[in-house]
């Protein structure tokens, strides 16, 4: 019967992998009333040296993880509102927000990690307890309402990268439970058919932006002067912008996907940088600028710019981000990503990446390297692979059971 046990653990080690991220609740109050409150799970991947090489650690946060009310605040002192959330040895996480009065927002996201912590960082060669900050986070919501967003969204900061799904929060909260007024996310909006909500203020709902459906993915690809191609990628693109519409008087989202067969691609290359501009019949223009280290040898996407012009527009709109790091990878290398990936470049714009794959340096046959593959990609494997050893252990069971069955009904014969 230690198949069987084999079996079992495959379950448990299967439920491990599914629940290992959870969701936590956290709420700062002051007195009796609840200022700030998060659902929320959220996933650390942590790069960090020992003596000899480079290591990525991955944390979930824990559901044990708890409010430091010695840190957190509700602001009513002067200071920005604060929920900070400490767990396992001296691991924090802290998301600050401010408000202009209509809307509220993340004002920075911080996150504390002890590598002195040996069971999450083995071998490391540092016992530092390293805080890192990423300010403009581009997660922000009308008062009075909840920010939801159950895609996941992932953020870099410093050497770690922060993922969060499954995301209710709010903050200035008139009630001690969250909002029943929801404000979505953009990538949400595009996935699923929840309506947004907007403001309170507005019972009429604003008309949802239609969501268009998975873009087609466009290959692209750049030359540089004598012909040998430089630059390669392909992907599916979706734009999620908000500007003010003419003709409905009104500041509006838009969500569109960029046509391939009336896209047309332009750019240049150069020894640390290359750019690689996407033009969709005039009216819409997509760069995108990377850059790569040469001391380090890995590059990564570092400037995004959106210009629009439709006749929609009281003026064209131009939006962009020079200080962006996205899709990072290796020189000799190329990067891939096939799950959705959204890349938040300010508050009024974000792209949605499907089935990417890109190569800005070191393109040398026409083709792509070999690819470093997303982290999400690399979870979406985990589960067919325990899936697939988990249905391997059951048919074993039958096999060894029919085999007995068989011997048993044998030996019966020779008897007779
Ligand atoms: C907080 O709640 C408790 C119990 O519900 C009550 O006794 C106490 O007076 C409240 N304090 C304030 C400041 O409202
Ligand atoms: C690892 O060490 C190298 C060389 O000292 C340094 O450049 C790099 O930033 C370190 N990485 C981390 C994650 O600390
Ligand atoms: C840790 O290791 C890196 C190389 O992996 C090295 O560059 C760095 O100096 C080391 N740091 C300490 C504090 O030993
Ligand atoms: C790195 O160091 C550890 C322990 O010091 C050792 O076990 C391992 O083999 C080393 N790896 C390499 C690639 O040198
Ligand atoms: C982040 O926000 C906290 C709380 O408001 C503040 O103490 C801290 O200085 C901020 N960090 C940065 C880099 O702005
Ligand atoms: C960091 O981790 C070590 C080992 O687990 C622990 O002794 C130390 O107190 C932790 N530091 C902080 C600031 O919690
Ligand atoms: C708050 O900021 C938003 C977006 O930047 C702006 O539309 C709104 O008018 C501001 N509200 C106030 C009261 O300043
Ligand atoms: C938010 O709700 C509180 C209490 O319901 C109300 O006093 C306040 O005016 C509202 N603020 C906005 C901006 O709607
Ligand atoms: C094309 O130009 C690049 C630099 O611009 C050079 O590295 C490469 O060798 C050239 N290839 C051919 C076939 O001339
Ligand atoms: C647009 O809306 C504003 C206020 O929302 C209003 O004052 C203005 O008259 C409107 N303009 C048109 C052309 O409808
Ligand atoms: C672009 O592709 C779509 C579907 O793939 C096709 O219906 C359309 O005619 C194409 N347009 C042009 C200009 O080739
Ligand atoms: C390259 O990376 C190293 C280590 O991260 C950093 O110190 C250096 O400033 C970077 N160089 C450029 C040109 O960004």
């Amino acid at each position: 019967m230690k198949l069987s046990h084999a079996y079992g653990a495959l379950i448990i080690a299967w439920f491990a992998v599914l629940g290992c991220i959870q969701a936590v609740t956290l709420e700062v109050k002051e007195g009796n009333s609840t200022c700030i409150k998060a659902e929320l799970s959220a996933s650390f991947s942590i790069n960090y040296n020992t003596s000899n090489s480079t290591r990525t650690a991955q944390v979930p946060l824990p559901d044990s993880a708890a409010v430091d009310t010695s840190s957190s605040s509700c602001g009513t002192d002067g200071s920005l509102p604060w929920l900070v959330a400490v767990f396992g040895s001296g691991h924090a996480l802290g998301l600050s927000f401010s408000t202009n009065g209509s809307l509220y927002s993340v004002a920075n996201l911080t996150l504390q990690y002890n590598l002195s912590d040996s069971s999450v960082f083995p071998e490391a060669n540092s016992s530092d307890v390293v805080t890192v900050v990423l300010a403009s986070v581009g997660i922000w919501a009308p008062i009075n309402t909840t920010y939801r967003c159950v895609s996941p969204a992932t953020f870099r900061v410093g050497e770690a990268t922060v993922t969060f799904s499954d995301m209710r929060l709010e903050a200035y909260m008139p009630e001690n439970d969250l909002s029943p007024t929801e404000s979505v996310c953009m990538a949400d909006k595009g996935s699923t058919a929840a309506p947004p909500t907007t403001a309170s203020t507005t019972t009429t709902a604003a008309p949802a932006p239609t969501p268009p459906g998975t873009p087609e993915r466009g290959n692209y690809s750049i030359s540089n002067g004598n012909g040998t191609v430089c630059l390669l990628a392909q992907m599916g693109l979706q734009l999620n912008f908000s500007y003010f519409s003419v003709s409905q008087n009104k500041t509006i989202q838009e969500i569109i996907n960029l046509t391939p067969n009336l896209t047309s691609s332009s750019g240049s290359c150069e020894a640390s940088s290359a750019t690689l501009v996407l033009t969709q019949e005039q009216a819409t223009r997509l760069s995108f600028t990377f850059t790569l280290n040469s001391t380090t040898n890995k590059y990564h996407l570092s400037g995004m710019n959106l210009r629009a012009n439709w006749s929609d527009m009281t003026a064209p709109f131009s939006v962009g981000n020079t200080s962006l790091d996205y899709l990072r990878s290796t020189l000799g290398r190329s990067y891939m990503c096939n799950a959705e990936q959204t890349l938040v470049v300010a508050q009024t714009f974000s792209l949605n990446t499907f089935r990417l794959q890109v190569q800005p340096f070191g393109v040398t046959t026409n083709q792509f390297a070999t690819a470093e593959e997303c982290q999400m990609d690399q979870d979406q494997m985990l589960i067919p692979i325990i899936v697939g050893a988990a249905l391997a252990g059951l048919v074993l069971i039958v096999l060894i059971a029919y085999l007995i069955g068989r011997k048993r009904s044998h030996a019966g014969y020779q008897t007779i």
